[in-house]
């Protein structure tokens, strides 16, 4: 069926009409039941903000989305790749290894991987990353949704083996998952600082409510 126009909103990321889209990698092929739009020929895939805090960011204001074509991203807490394949969509010619490290989810990321090329599943402890340190390359992004109370921990020490001087970075934090009697913005702005401490410049802190309560994206650099 043919919908509106696609208007590009950063590179590799579109608004079709009122939705947030990506253009499908593999044309035909459903990642997590969103619908697929036609525009002129192109098929884009639907970017859900209540399944990701990616596009949660993107709606709610994110400056900038620090993926390229060829962009290499270290993905922290992949789950079933419902965000992970956005991505892919994105850096169609760069890499997305994704580390998760629940044997319930992974057999789906495996089946993603099999079909995208640019996807490079790795069952692993994002707390751990020596272990995984010989599958990897220096990665262009550090993005981390992992719901886990030492976050800014995990994504510093990723960050530390993985990401390129002047790297950006991208950690969805959940509020409750740090301290669950702390005001959210209190959450916030304590992860950041532990990030500035750990050396990564902040540029962006974003609320995602209403997609996502109690959900910020921190997004910075790491220093050159
Ligand atoms: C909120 S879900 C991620 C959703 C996914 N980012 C998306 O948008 O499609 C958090 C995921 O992080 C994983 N996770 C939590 N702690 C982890 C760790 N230490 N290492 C690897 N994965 C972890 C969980 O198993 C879960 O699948």
């Amino acid at each position: 069926m043919e919908e509106e126009a696609a208007v590009e909103r950063f590179p590799g990321v579109y608004a079709v009409g009122d939705r947030l889209a990506t253009r499908n990698l593999i044309p035909g092929v459903r990642v997590y039941g969103e619908r697929l739009l036609a525009v002129a020929g192109v098929e884009y895939r639907a970017w859900n903000p209540r399944r990701s805090k990616l596009a949660a960011a993107i709606l709610s204001g994110l400056g900038e989305l620090p993926i390229r074509e060829d962009s290499k991203v270290l993905y922290l807490g992949a789950a079933s790749g419902t965000t992970a394949s956005h991505i892919s969509d994105i850096a169609t010619r760069g890499r997305v290894y994704c580390v998760e490290f629940s044997p319930r989810v992974f057999p789906s990321l495996l089946a993603l991987a099999e079909l995208r090329h640019n996807i490079i599943p790795i069952l692993a402890d994002a707390r751990r990353p020596h272990l995984y340190a010989p599958l990897l390359e220096e990665c262009d992004l550090v993005y981390q949704d992992v719901a886990q109370p030492e976050q800014a921990a995990i994504l510093l020490e990723n960050a530390r083996y993985f990401l390129k001087p002047g790297g950006f970075f991208m950690l969805a934090v959940k509020a409750r998952s740090v301290d669950i009697a702390m005001a959210p913005r209190d959450v916030y702005s304590q992860e950041a600082q532990r990030l500035r401490d750990g050396g990564m410049e902040i540029r962006e802190l974003l609320p995602l409510e209403p997609h996502e309560k109690d959900h910020a994206m921190v997004v910075g650099r790491k220093e050159r």
